[in-house]
């Protein structure tokens, strides 16, 4: 594990923009009711010309860090003093955290937020996982990518509508027109697309063509249980539900800030899905 030196200070937030959506100040709020806390966690609107500066006074305002969300990420990369060796190989940063003498740490817990979600809700997929596809090739993907190559995986196939941009991720790139061919060799299955969401089409995927042993996971949480992952479930699979990822990569952080390893429980799930706005 990546240790960040820390001062105690008792403030944090997530900067974004647009950030009015962000559910991260109602997670990290109930933590730190949960916790009898005097600390705050606010959503901070940064527009990405003032990056720079909101990072850089991060200190001065007294804040022990912070979460980066759209469109800030890989922007953040150049403002950090020394970065995780997860970040590096990200590429992004969604967990800053402020040392003693004013410098930065950049970490990405998405990761590891990912393979603690999958692992609390299918401890079997370490034993059963020798081929994963992963469906999308945007920033999601990227982690989930590197946080199963860091676990051992090395058959991981990119299915994406751009070919191009799953080539970046993987050497098994395919288009997503031609999944049908991957699924009977994936014992692992992730949609990181925001198809399925609320809104959104359905991810269009044949999950009877999988093994019986597969697993299906998907990032989207709203709804909690998508079309993908009810298919999955009528045909009698495993599977992970998204809104874990966000809850288990927030663990990380409300760690370097507050010295508090956070709980994961269902009353938090339920408290923030129900803080989405339709
Ligand atoms: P994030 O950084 O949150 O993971 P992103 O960078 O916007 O999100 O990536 C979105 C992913 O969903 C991409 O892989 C995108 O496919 P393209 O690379 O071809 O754009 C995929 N996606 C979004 N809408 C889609 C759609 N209607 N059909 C297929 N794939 C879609």
């Amino acid at each position: 594990m990546t240790t960040a030196p820390h001062k105690p200070a008792l403030n944090a937030g997530v900067m974004g923009w647009p950030i009015s959506h962000s559910l991260s100040p109602r997670l990290h709020g109930y933590w730190i009711e949960q916790y009898g806390l005097e600390a705050g966690y606010t959503a901070l609107p940064v527009e990405p010309e003032n990056l720079e500066n909101a990072l850089l006074s991060l200190h001065t305002n007294g804040f022990a860090g912070c979460n980066l969300t759209l469109p800030h990420k890989e922007a953040a990369i150049e403002h950090m003093s020394e970065l995780s060796k997860t970040a590096r190989e990200i590429g992004a940063v969604n967990t800053v955290v402020v040392r003693e003498d004013g410098s930065l740490f950049g970490d990405n817990t998405d990761a590891e937020g990912f393979i603690q979600s999958l692992t609390h809700q299918c401890p079997e997929w370490k034993t059963t996982t020798k081929t994963a596809c992963v469906i999308g090739s945007g920033g999601a993907a990227k982690a989930i990518v590197v946080a199963l190559k860091n676990k051992g995986i090395d058959n991981i196939i990119v299915a994406n509508r751009t070919v191009e941009k799953a080539a970046a991720l993987s050497g098994n790139a395919i288009s997503l027109s031609d999944i049908g061919e991957a699924l009977p060799k994936t014992d692992l299955l992730v949609n990181t697309t925001s198809l399925g969401m609320a809104g959104q089409p359905p991810l269009e995927v044949d999950v009877t063509a999988l093994p019986e042993h597969a697993i299906v996971s998907d990032i989207v949480y709203n709804p909690r249980i998508t079309p993908l992952l009810k298919a999955a479930s009528a045909r009698g699979l495993k599977t992970a539900e998204g809104i874990d990822m966000l809850l288990y990569q927030a663990v990380r952080g409300f760690h370097y800030w507050f010295r508090i390893e956070p709980e994961v429980t269902e009353d938090l799930r339920i408290h923030v899905l129900t803080g989405m706005k339709k």
